[in-house]
């Protein structure tokens, strides 16, 4: 992992980071960056399988783990997850909000459960996260990484749901990076662009279409989950010790106004 090339590999030896969503895709490329770095982590997701095959998976790699399922809707579980987390692997240095749920649907469409479903994983779910670290955060004087999107600050069609959460979570994040900088926490967020092998391409990118989309991306690729995790490693380390309410866009170029992605070739190059 790159990383580890240019870190040093001990960099955050001593210290946990937590992952909410942390089983699978970007999460758990984002955990594996701060494992490389001697990180111990906690996971927290819905489905305690797929947290134990992802905690094997990190102690493989050297470092210790805590992995108890809990869905970031429900404050308890999530309390007793950081907890248990706490009692096994110290006080959380590190917070990563990347609980996330996606579906596409046409706004008129969609029902109020499911813009409140997406509303309540996204948003409702990061606060709780943050709420229920904030302890273990100030003990620590840690600090906190939403993962965001670009439907935070652009329209996307059949997006109306996770828009209105994304674009909540970022100004909880500076909200958090106002009140909480004081007592010496941070926050910022990162926003992906499509990610290589994750549930959100899947669910948004026809089948058959990443190869077109890449070709109109001005850096030409999709991302990998470690192009998150490095991100996410150097807002975790010393170098971004003056960063906060920041937001980091590791997205390819994808989102800028102008990009291809956002002109007449973008309908082009998905229907040819
Ligand atoms: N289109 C339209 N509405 C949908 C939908 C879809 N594809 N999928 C779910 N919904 C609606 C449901 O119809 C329901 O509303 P209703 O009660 O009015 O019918 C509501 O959303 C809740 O659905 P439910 O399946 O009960 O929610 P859940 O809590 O079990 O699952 C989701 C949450 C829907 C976000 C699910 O897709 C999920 O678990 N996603 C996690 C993984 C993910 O999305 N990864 C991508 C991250 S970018």
């Amino acid at each position: 992992m790159r990383v580890a090339e240019c870190f040093k590999a001990d960099l955050l030896k001593g210290t946990t980071v937590f992952v909410t969503g942390g089983g699978s895709g970007i999460n758990f490329g984002v955990a594996r960056n701060f494992a490389a770095m001697g990180a111990d982590i906690g996971l927290c997701g819905r489905t305690q399988e797929k947290l134990d095959k992802a905690a094997e998976e990190l102690e493989a790699m050297g470092v210790r783990t805590s992995a108890v399922a809990a869905d970031v809707r429900d404050y308890e579980a999530l309390e007793a997850s950081m907890a248990a987390c706490r009692d096994k692997l110290g006080p959380i240095s590190v917070l990563i909000a990347g609980a996330a749920g996606n579906f596409p649907c046409a706004a008129e469409k969609l029902t109020a459960n499911g813009f409140k479903t997406v509303v309540d994983i996204d948003l409702l779910g990061s606060f709780n996260a943050c709420r229920a670290a904030y302890d273990q955060l100030l003990e620590t004087q840690g600090s906190i990484i939403f993962i965001s999107a670009g439907q935070a600050y652009i329209p996307y069609a059949w997006q109306a749901h996770v828009g209105a959460a994304k674009a909540g979570v970022e100004n909880l994040m500076r909200n958090l990076a106002l009140e909480w900088g004081p007592q010496g926490i941070r926050s910022n967020c990162i926003v992906p662009g499509p990610i290589n092998d994750t549930e959100g391409v899947k669910r948004l990118m026809p089948a058959g279409a990443e190869e077109k989309f890449a070709r109109i991306m001005p850096l030409q690729r999709f991302g990998s989950v470690d192009d998150i995790g490095q991100m996410a490693v150097f807002l975790a380390s010393p170098l971004a010790a003056y960063v906060t309410g920041g937001q980091f866009i590791v997205d390819g170029g994808m989102n800028l106004p102008g990009s291809g992605a956002w002109t007449h070739l973008m309908a082009k190059a998905m229907s040819g």
